[in-house]
């Protein structure tokens, strides 16, 4: 039990680093608001913009990166994970807070016609990393300004291959979450206001997984059907089946998804071919319903097959892309996100989040480390017409926003090294952890 002197004392030290916060947050936002800090993270995303690499292929990102890094004389270590670069700014000794930016582009051909655009054929940013990447060394930089106060270390993730090839779990099997104890994240979105951030406590984004199956029968031709045996009719009651999974064998409370989005075969109007492919994704919400629904996926593929005398494989196709967890941010992280951001942007500008079935592979660091939090960024100035949403060939990104994921990534970690020092923040992050 603590005398009444020490809480005192513990509250003293509180009210003072809670002043911090107060400061921090504002200070940082007008930092990065600055016209040649401004500038300076423009000509990154627009350098990046304009040279596009694709997952595990971000070989001259991963250098620019590495060249910004070097001018603010922060150390790093490279290569984890083909490309990905980690950054380290602060005391070098614990506690160790992370903060993530993804690099990769997408295989997408450009149709904004602008000074800065790809000039890949093929290739665009067109989900915002080249954004989180100006805003993560943003960040580095405000928080490099300031490492003399840094009551620990932040850790600055660079990663490969976010879009399905989930770098993020290369990056953590080579050590990039050594001694980190919480993380931050966060995507930027089209379609919420700028200045405003929006996440929730608890599950956020849903684990998804894909899979391929090739239903075989025997080729003949269309008018003597009696000879051949019809794989296109058989993937046809498949894809059937699988709907009933989520609606008959899921509890109606709780949320999943089975969308078959590829459906190949045959080639003229006249033959029964020999086989077809088909392809999907499957997404839930907790990782025992995750792996009940990937059981019965292949269990039905290959069974209703058979119903029509075709044979079936199912792929789950994790070589290529292992399956993401449920995205999952911490209640702690919750309380400290709404005072840091709130701080920063007005307590109105932070919005709750529904959770979505879509997916991230952030996800694989909040399942190591489970003081992670994850959160959307709004880009859209009212007062300019609507952006295109992500992955569109038309997709902008309203550079407008860069300040605001700068100072956040650097507040919130800056605030969440500095409240660790607090005894009473310390119990319950020990707590948290356990
Ligand atoms: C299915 O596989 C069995 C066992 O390999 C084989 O005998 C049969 O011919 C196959 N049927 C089709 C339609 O491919
Ligand atoms: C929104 O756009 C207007 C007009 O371009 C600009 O004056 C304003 O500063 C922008 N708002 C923010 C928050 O950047
Ligand atoms: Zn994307
Ligand atoms: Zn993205």
């Amino acid at each position: 039990m603590a005398s009444s002197k020490s809480l005192h004392l513990i509250f003293l030290l509180a009210v003072i680093f809670a002043d911090v916060a107060v400061d921090s947050s504002k200070e940082f936002l007008q930092r990065a608001r600055e016209t040649e800090f401004y500038d300076w993270m423009v000509g990154i995303r627009r350098r990046i913009h304009e040279n596009p690499e694709l997952g595990f292929e971000e070989f001259q990102t991963s250098e620019l990166v590495r060249k910004e890094l070097d001018a603010m004389e922060i150390p790093y270590k490279h290569p984890f994970a083909v490309t990905g670069v980690v950054g380290y700014v602060g005391s070098g000794k614990p506690p160790f807070v992370a903060l993530r930016a993804d690099m990769d582009a997408l295989a997408l051909q450009e149709l904004v016609e602008w000074e800065h655009k790809s000039k890949i054929p093929g290739k665009m940013h067109a989900c915002g990393h080249d954004a989180h990447i100006a805003m993560l060394l943003g960040a580095a930089k405000i928080l490099q300004e300031h490492r003399d106060e840094l009551q620990g270390t932040v850790v600055l993730i660079f990663q490969p291959a976010e879009e399905g090839s989930g770098g993020a779990k290369k990056m953590i099997e080579h050590g990039a979450l050594e001694n980190v104890e919480a993380i931050f994240g966060f995507h930027v979105r089209s379609a919420k206001a700028l200045g405003t951030v929006t996440s929730r406590p608890g599950p956020l984004l849903a684990a998804n997984g894909f899979f391929e199956a090739v239903i075989s029968g025997k080729g003949g031709h269309a008018a003597v059907p009696q000879l051949a045996i019809d794989p296109i009719l058989a993937a046809s009651n498949v894809i059937v089946s699988l709907q009933n999974l989520v609606s008959r064998e899921t509890n109606p409370l709780e949320s999943q998804v089975v969308t078959v989005g590829k459906f190949q075969g045959g080639s003229a109007f006249n033959i029964i071919p020999e086989s077809v492919s088909i392809a999907g994704t499957f997404r839930s919400f907790s990782k025992e319903s995750f792996f009940q629904l990937k059981q019965r996926i292949e269990e039905v593929i290959i069974a209703q097959a058979a119903v029509q005398m075709c044979n079936a494989t199912v792929d789950f196709l994790t070589e290529k892309q292992p399956f993401y967890p449920v995205t999952v941010n911490s209640e702690q992280l919750h309380r400290h996100f709404l005072n840091v951001a709130g701080e920063m942007l007005g307590f109105d500008n932070i919005k709750d989040e529904l959770p979505t079935m879509g997916a991230e592979d952030f996800s694989f660091y909040s399942e190591v480390v489970p003081v992670a939090y994850f959160y959307f960024l709004g880009m859209q100035n009212e007062s300019h017409p609507p952006l295109k949403i992500g992955h569109s060939p038309l997709f902008q990104v309203n550079e407008e926003v860069l300040p605001y994921g700068a100072a956040l990534h650097a507040a919130l970690a800056f605030e969440y090294l500095s409240d660790a020092q607090i005894p009473s923040m310390e119990k319950e992050r020990v707590h948290d952890e356990l």
